[in-house]
């Protein structure tokens, strides 16, 4: 392993863009199905596996609802959240903001409260015994209408507590941000931090809709930014972080070959890019994979990646307290790395 490599896997970071329901590996998706008696298109792990290969978002997103179908009980949601909070303890990943999909599991007859009970417990566990922090941001799926995400939104308002940010994710063509202006707008005024995918496969005008509609904090991907000049410069000067996720973006062909990523020219833009996983089951790696990638495939320096994990803090919703005792242990690790 080379020096940098260790440098990547020892480092303290944040992950800031993971579906927990990605997280599904095809060894739980199996056990589930058969103790919850819920019928798969698949007889193996390896045949799950070999369905993994997509040429487009959507192709990916039939098998992630496919997927999810397996998750019935609360104790099935603290399994999969556990599972992935495990991995990042391995990956000394020290703060995730994670997504959920509730609108995933009550179309199917799973209670709100179930999905959401499971994961709080396994997020609230994890910080005590592995001392990794979290928020949590509930997502509405855009290929569904406004009035079902204004729904949602009033199941949220009796979790308020627990989650922390609104977002928005699923079919991104054809389904501009302003579609859910209104129901940004409401979540706002009932306080949660709002962000949302754009750019993904959708153009430039997303993200500038997920902006100006949607009011967000943050883009998740973004990638497509990079197609309108001044668009990327309003993002580097205003530090507008991007979650951007490298493997997910080769797995659905949203680039052709890792050395073609946008991660770097934004990167040297001065955009506060961020590092993250996305759908790890999917997409064949979890965060430090990910960094692995890029670094490869874009020939990235030390400093890059020092200027990344870096960013995965910055472009957190931790506060400012929170922020510079992250960013100085990550400092602190890195002089003695060096
Ligand atoms: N849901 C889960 N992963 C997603 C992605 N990469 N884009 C849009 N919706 C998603
Ligand atoms: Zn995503």
């Amino acid at each position: 392993m080379t020096n940098i490599a260790r440098f990547i896997d020892e480092m303290p970071k944040a992950e800031l863009h993971l579906h927990i329901e990605g997280t599904l590996e095809p060894e739980m998706m199996m056990t589930l199905a058969k103790c919850n008696d819920v019928e798969l298109a698949y007889g193996s792990v390896d045949e799950i596996r070999a369905a993994y290969q997509f040429s487009k978002l959507q192709d990916f997103l039939d098998l992630y609802y496919q997927g999810m179908s397996v998750l019935i009980t609360e104790q099935d949601f603290f399994d999969l959240t556990w599972a992935y909070l495990a991995k990042c303890a391995d990956e000394n990943v020290t703060h995730v903001e994670i997504f959920f999909d509730p609108q995933g599991h009550t179309e199917r007859g799973v209670a709100f409260s179930t999905a959401l009970n499971g994961i709080t417990k396994a997020l609230e566990q994890a910080e005590a015994e592995f001392g990794i922090s979290h928020k949590l941001i509930m997502c509405f799926l855009r290929h569904l209408s406004e009035e079902q995400a204004f729904e949602t939104l009033a199941q949220a308002m009796a979790h308020r507590d627990e989650i922390f940010g609104v977002g928005l994710d699923s079919s991104e063509l054809g389904h501009p941000p302003e579609k859910f202006e209104r129901v940004f707008k409401a979540a706002a005024e009932a306080g949660f931090v709002l962000v949302a995918h754009a750019g993904e496969e959708g153009p430039a005008e997303y993200v500038h809709g997920a902006l100006d509609s949607l009011n967000v904090a943050r883009i998740d991907h973004g990638n497509n930014a990079l197609d309108d000049p001044a668009l990327l410069e309003r993002i580097a000067s205003e530090q507008i972080a991007l979650t951007m996720c490298p493997l997910s973006n080769l797995r659905l062909c949203a680039i052709d070959k890792m050395s073609e990523h946008p991660a770097r020219a934004m990167l040297e833009a001065g955009v506060r890019v961020t590092i993250n996983s996305d759908d790890p089951s999917y997409f064949g790696g979890y965060v430090n994979a990910n960094y692995h990638a890029i670094h490869q495939g874009l020939d990235l320096s030390l400093d890059h990646i020092k200027t990344l994990a870096r960013n995965s803090y910055l472009g957190s919703f931790l506060n400012e307290t929170e922020k510079r005792a992250a960013l100085n242990n990550f400092d602190a690790y890195s002089a003695s790395a060096s």
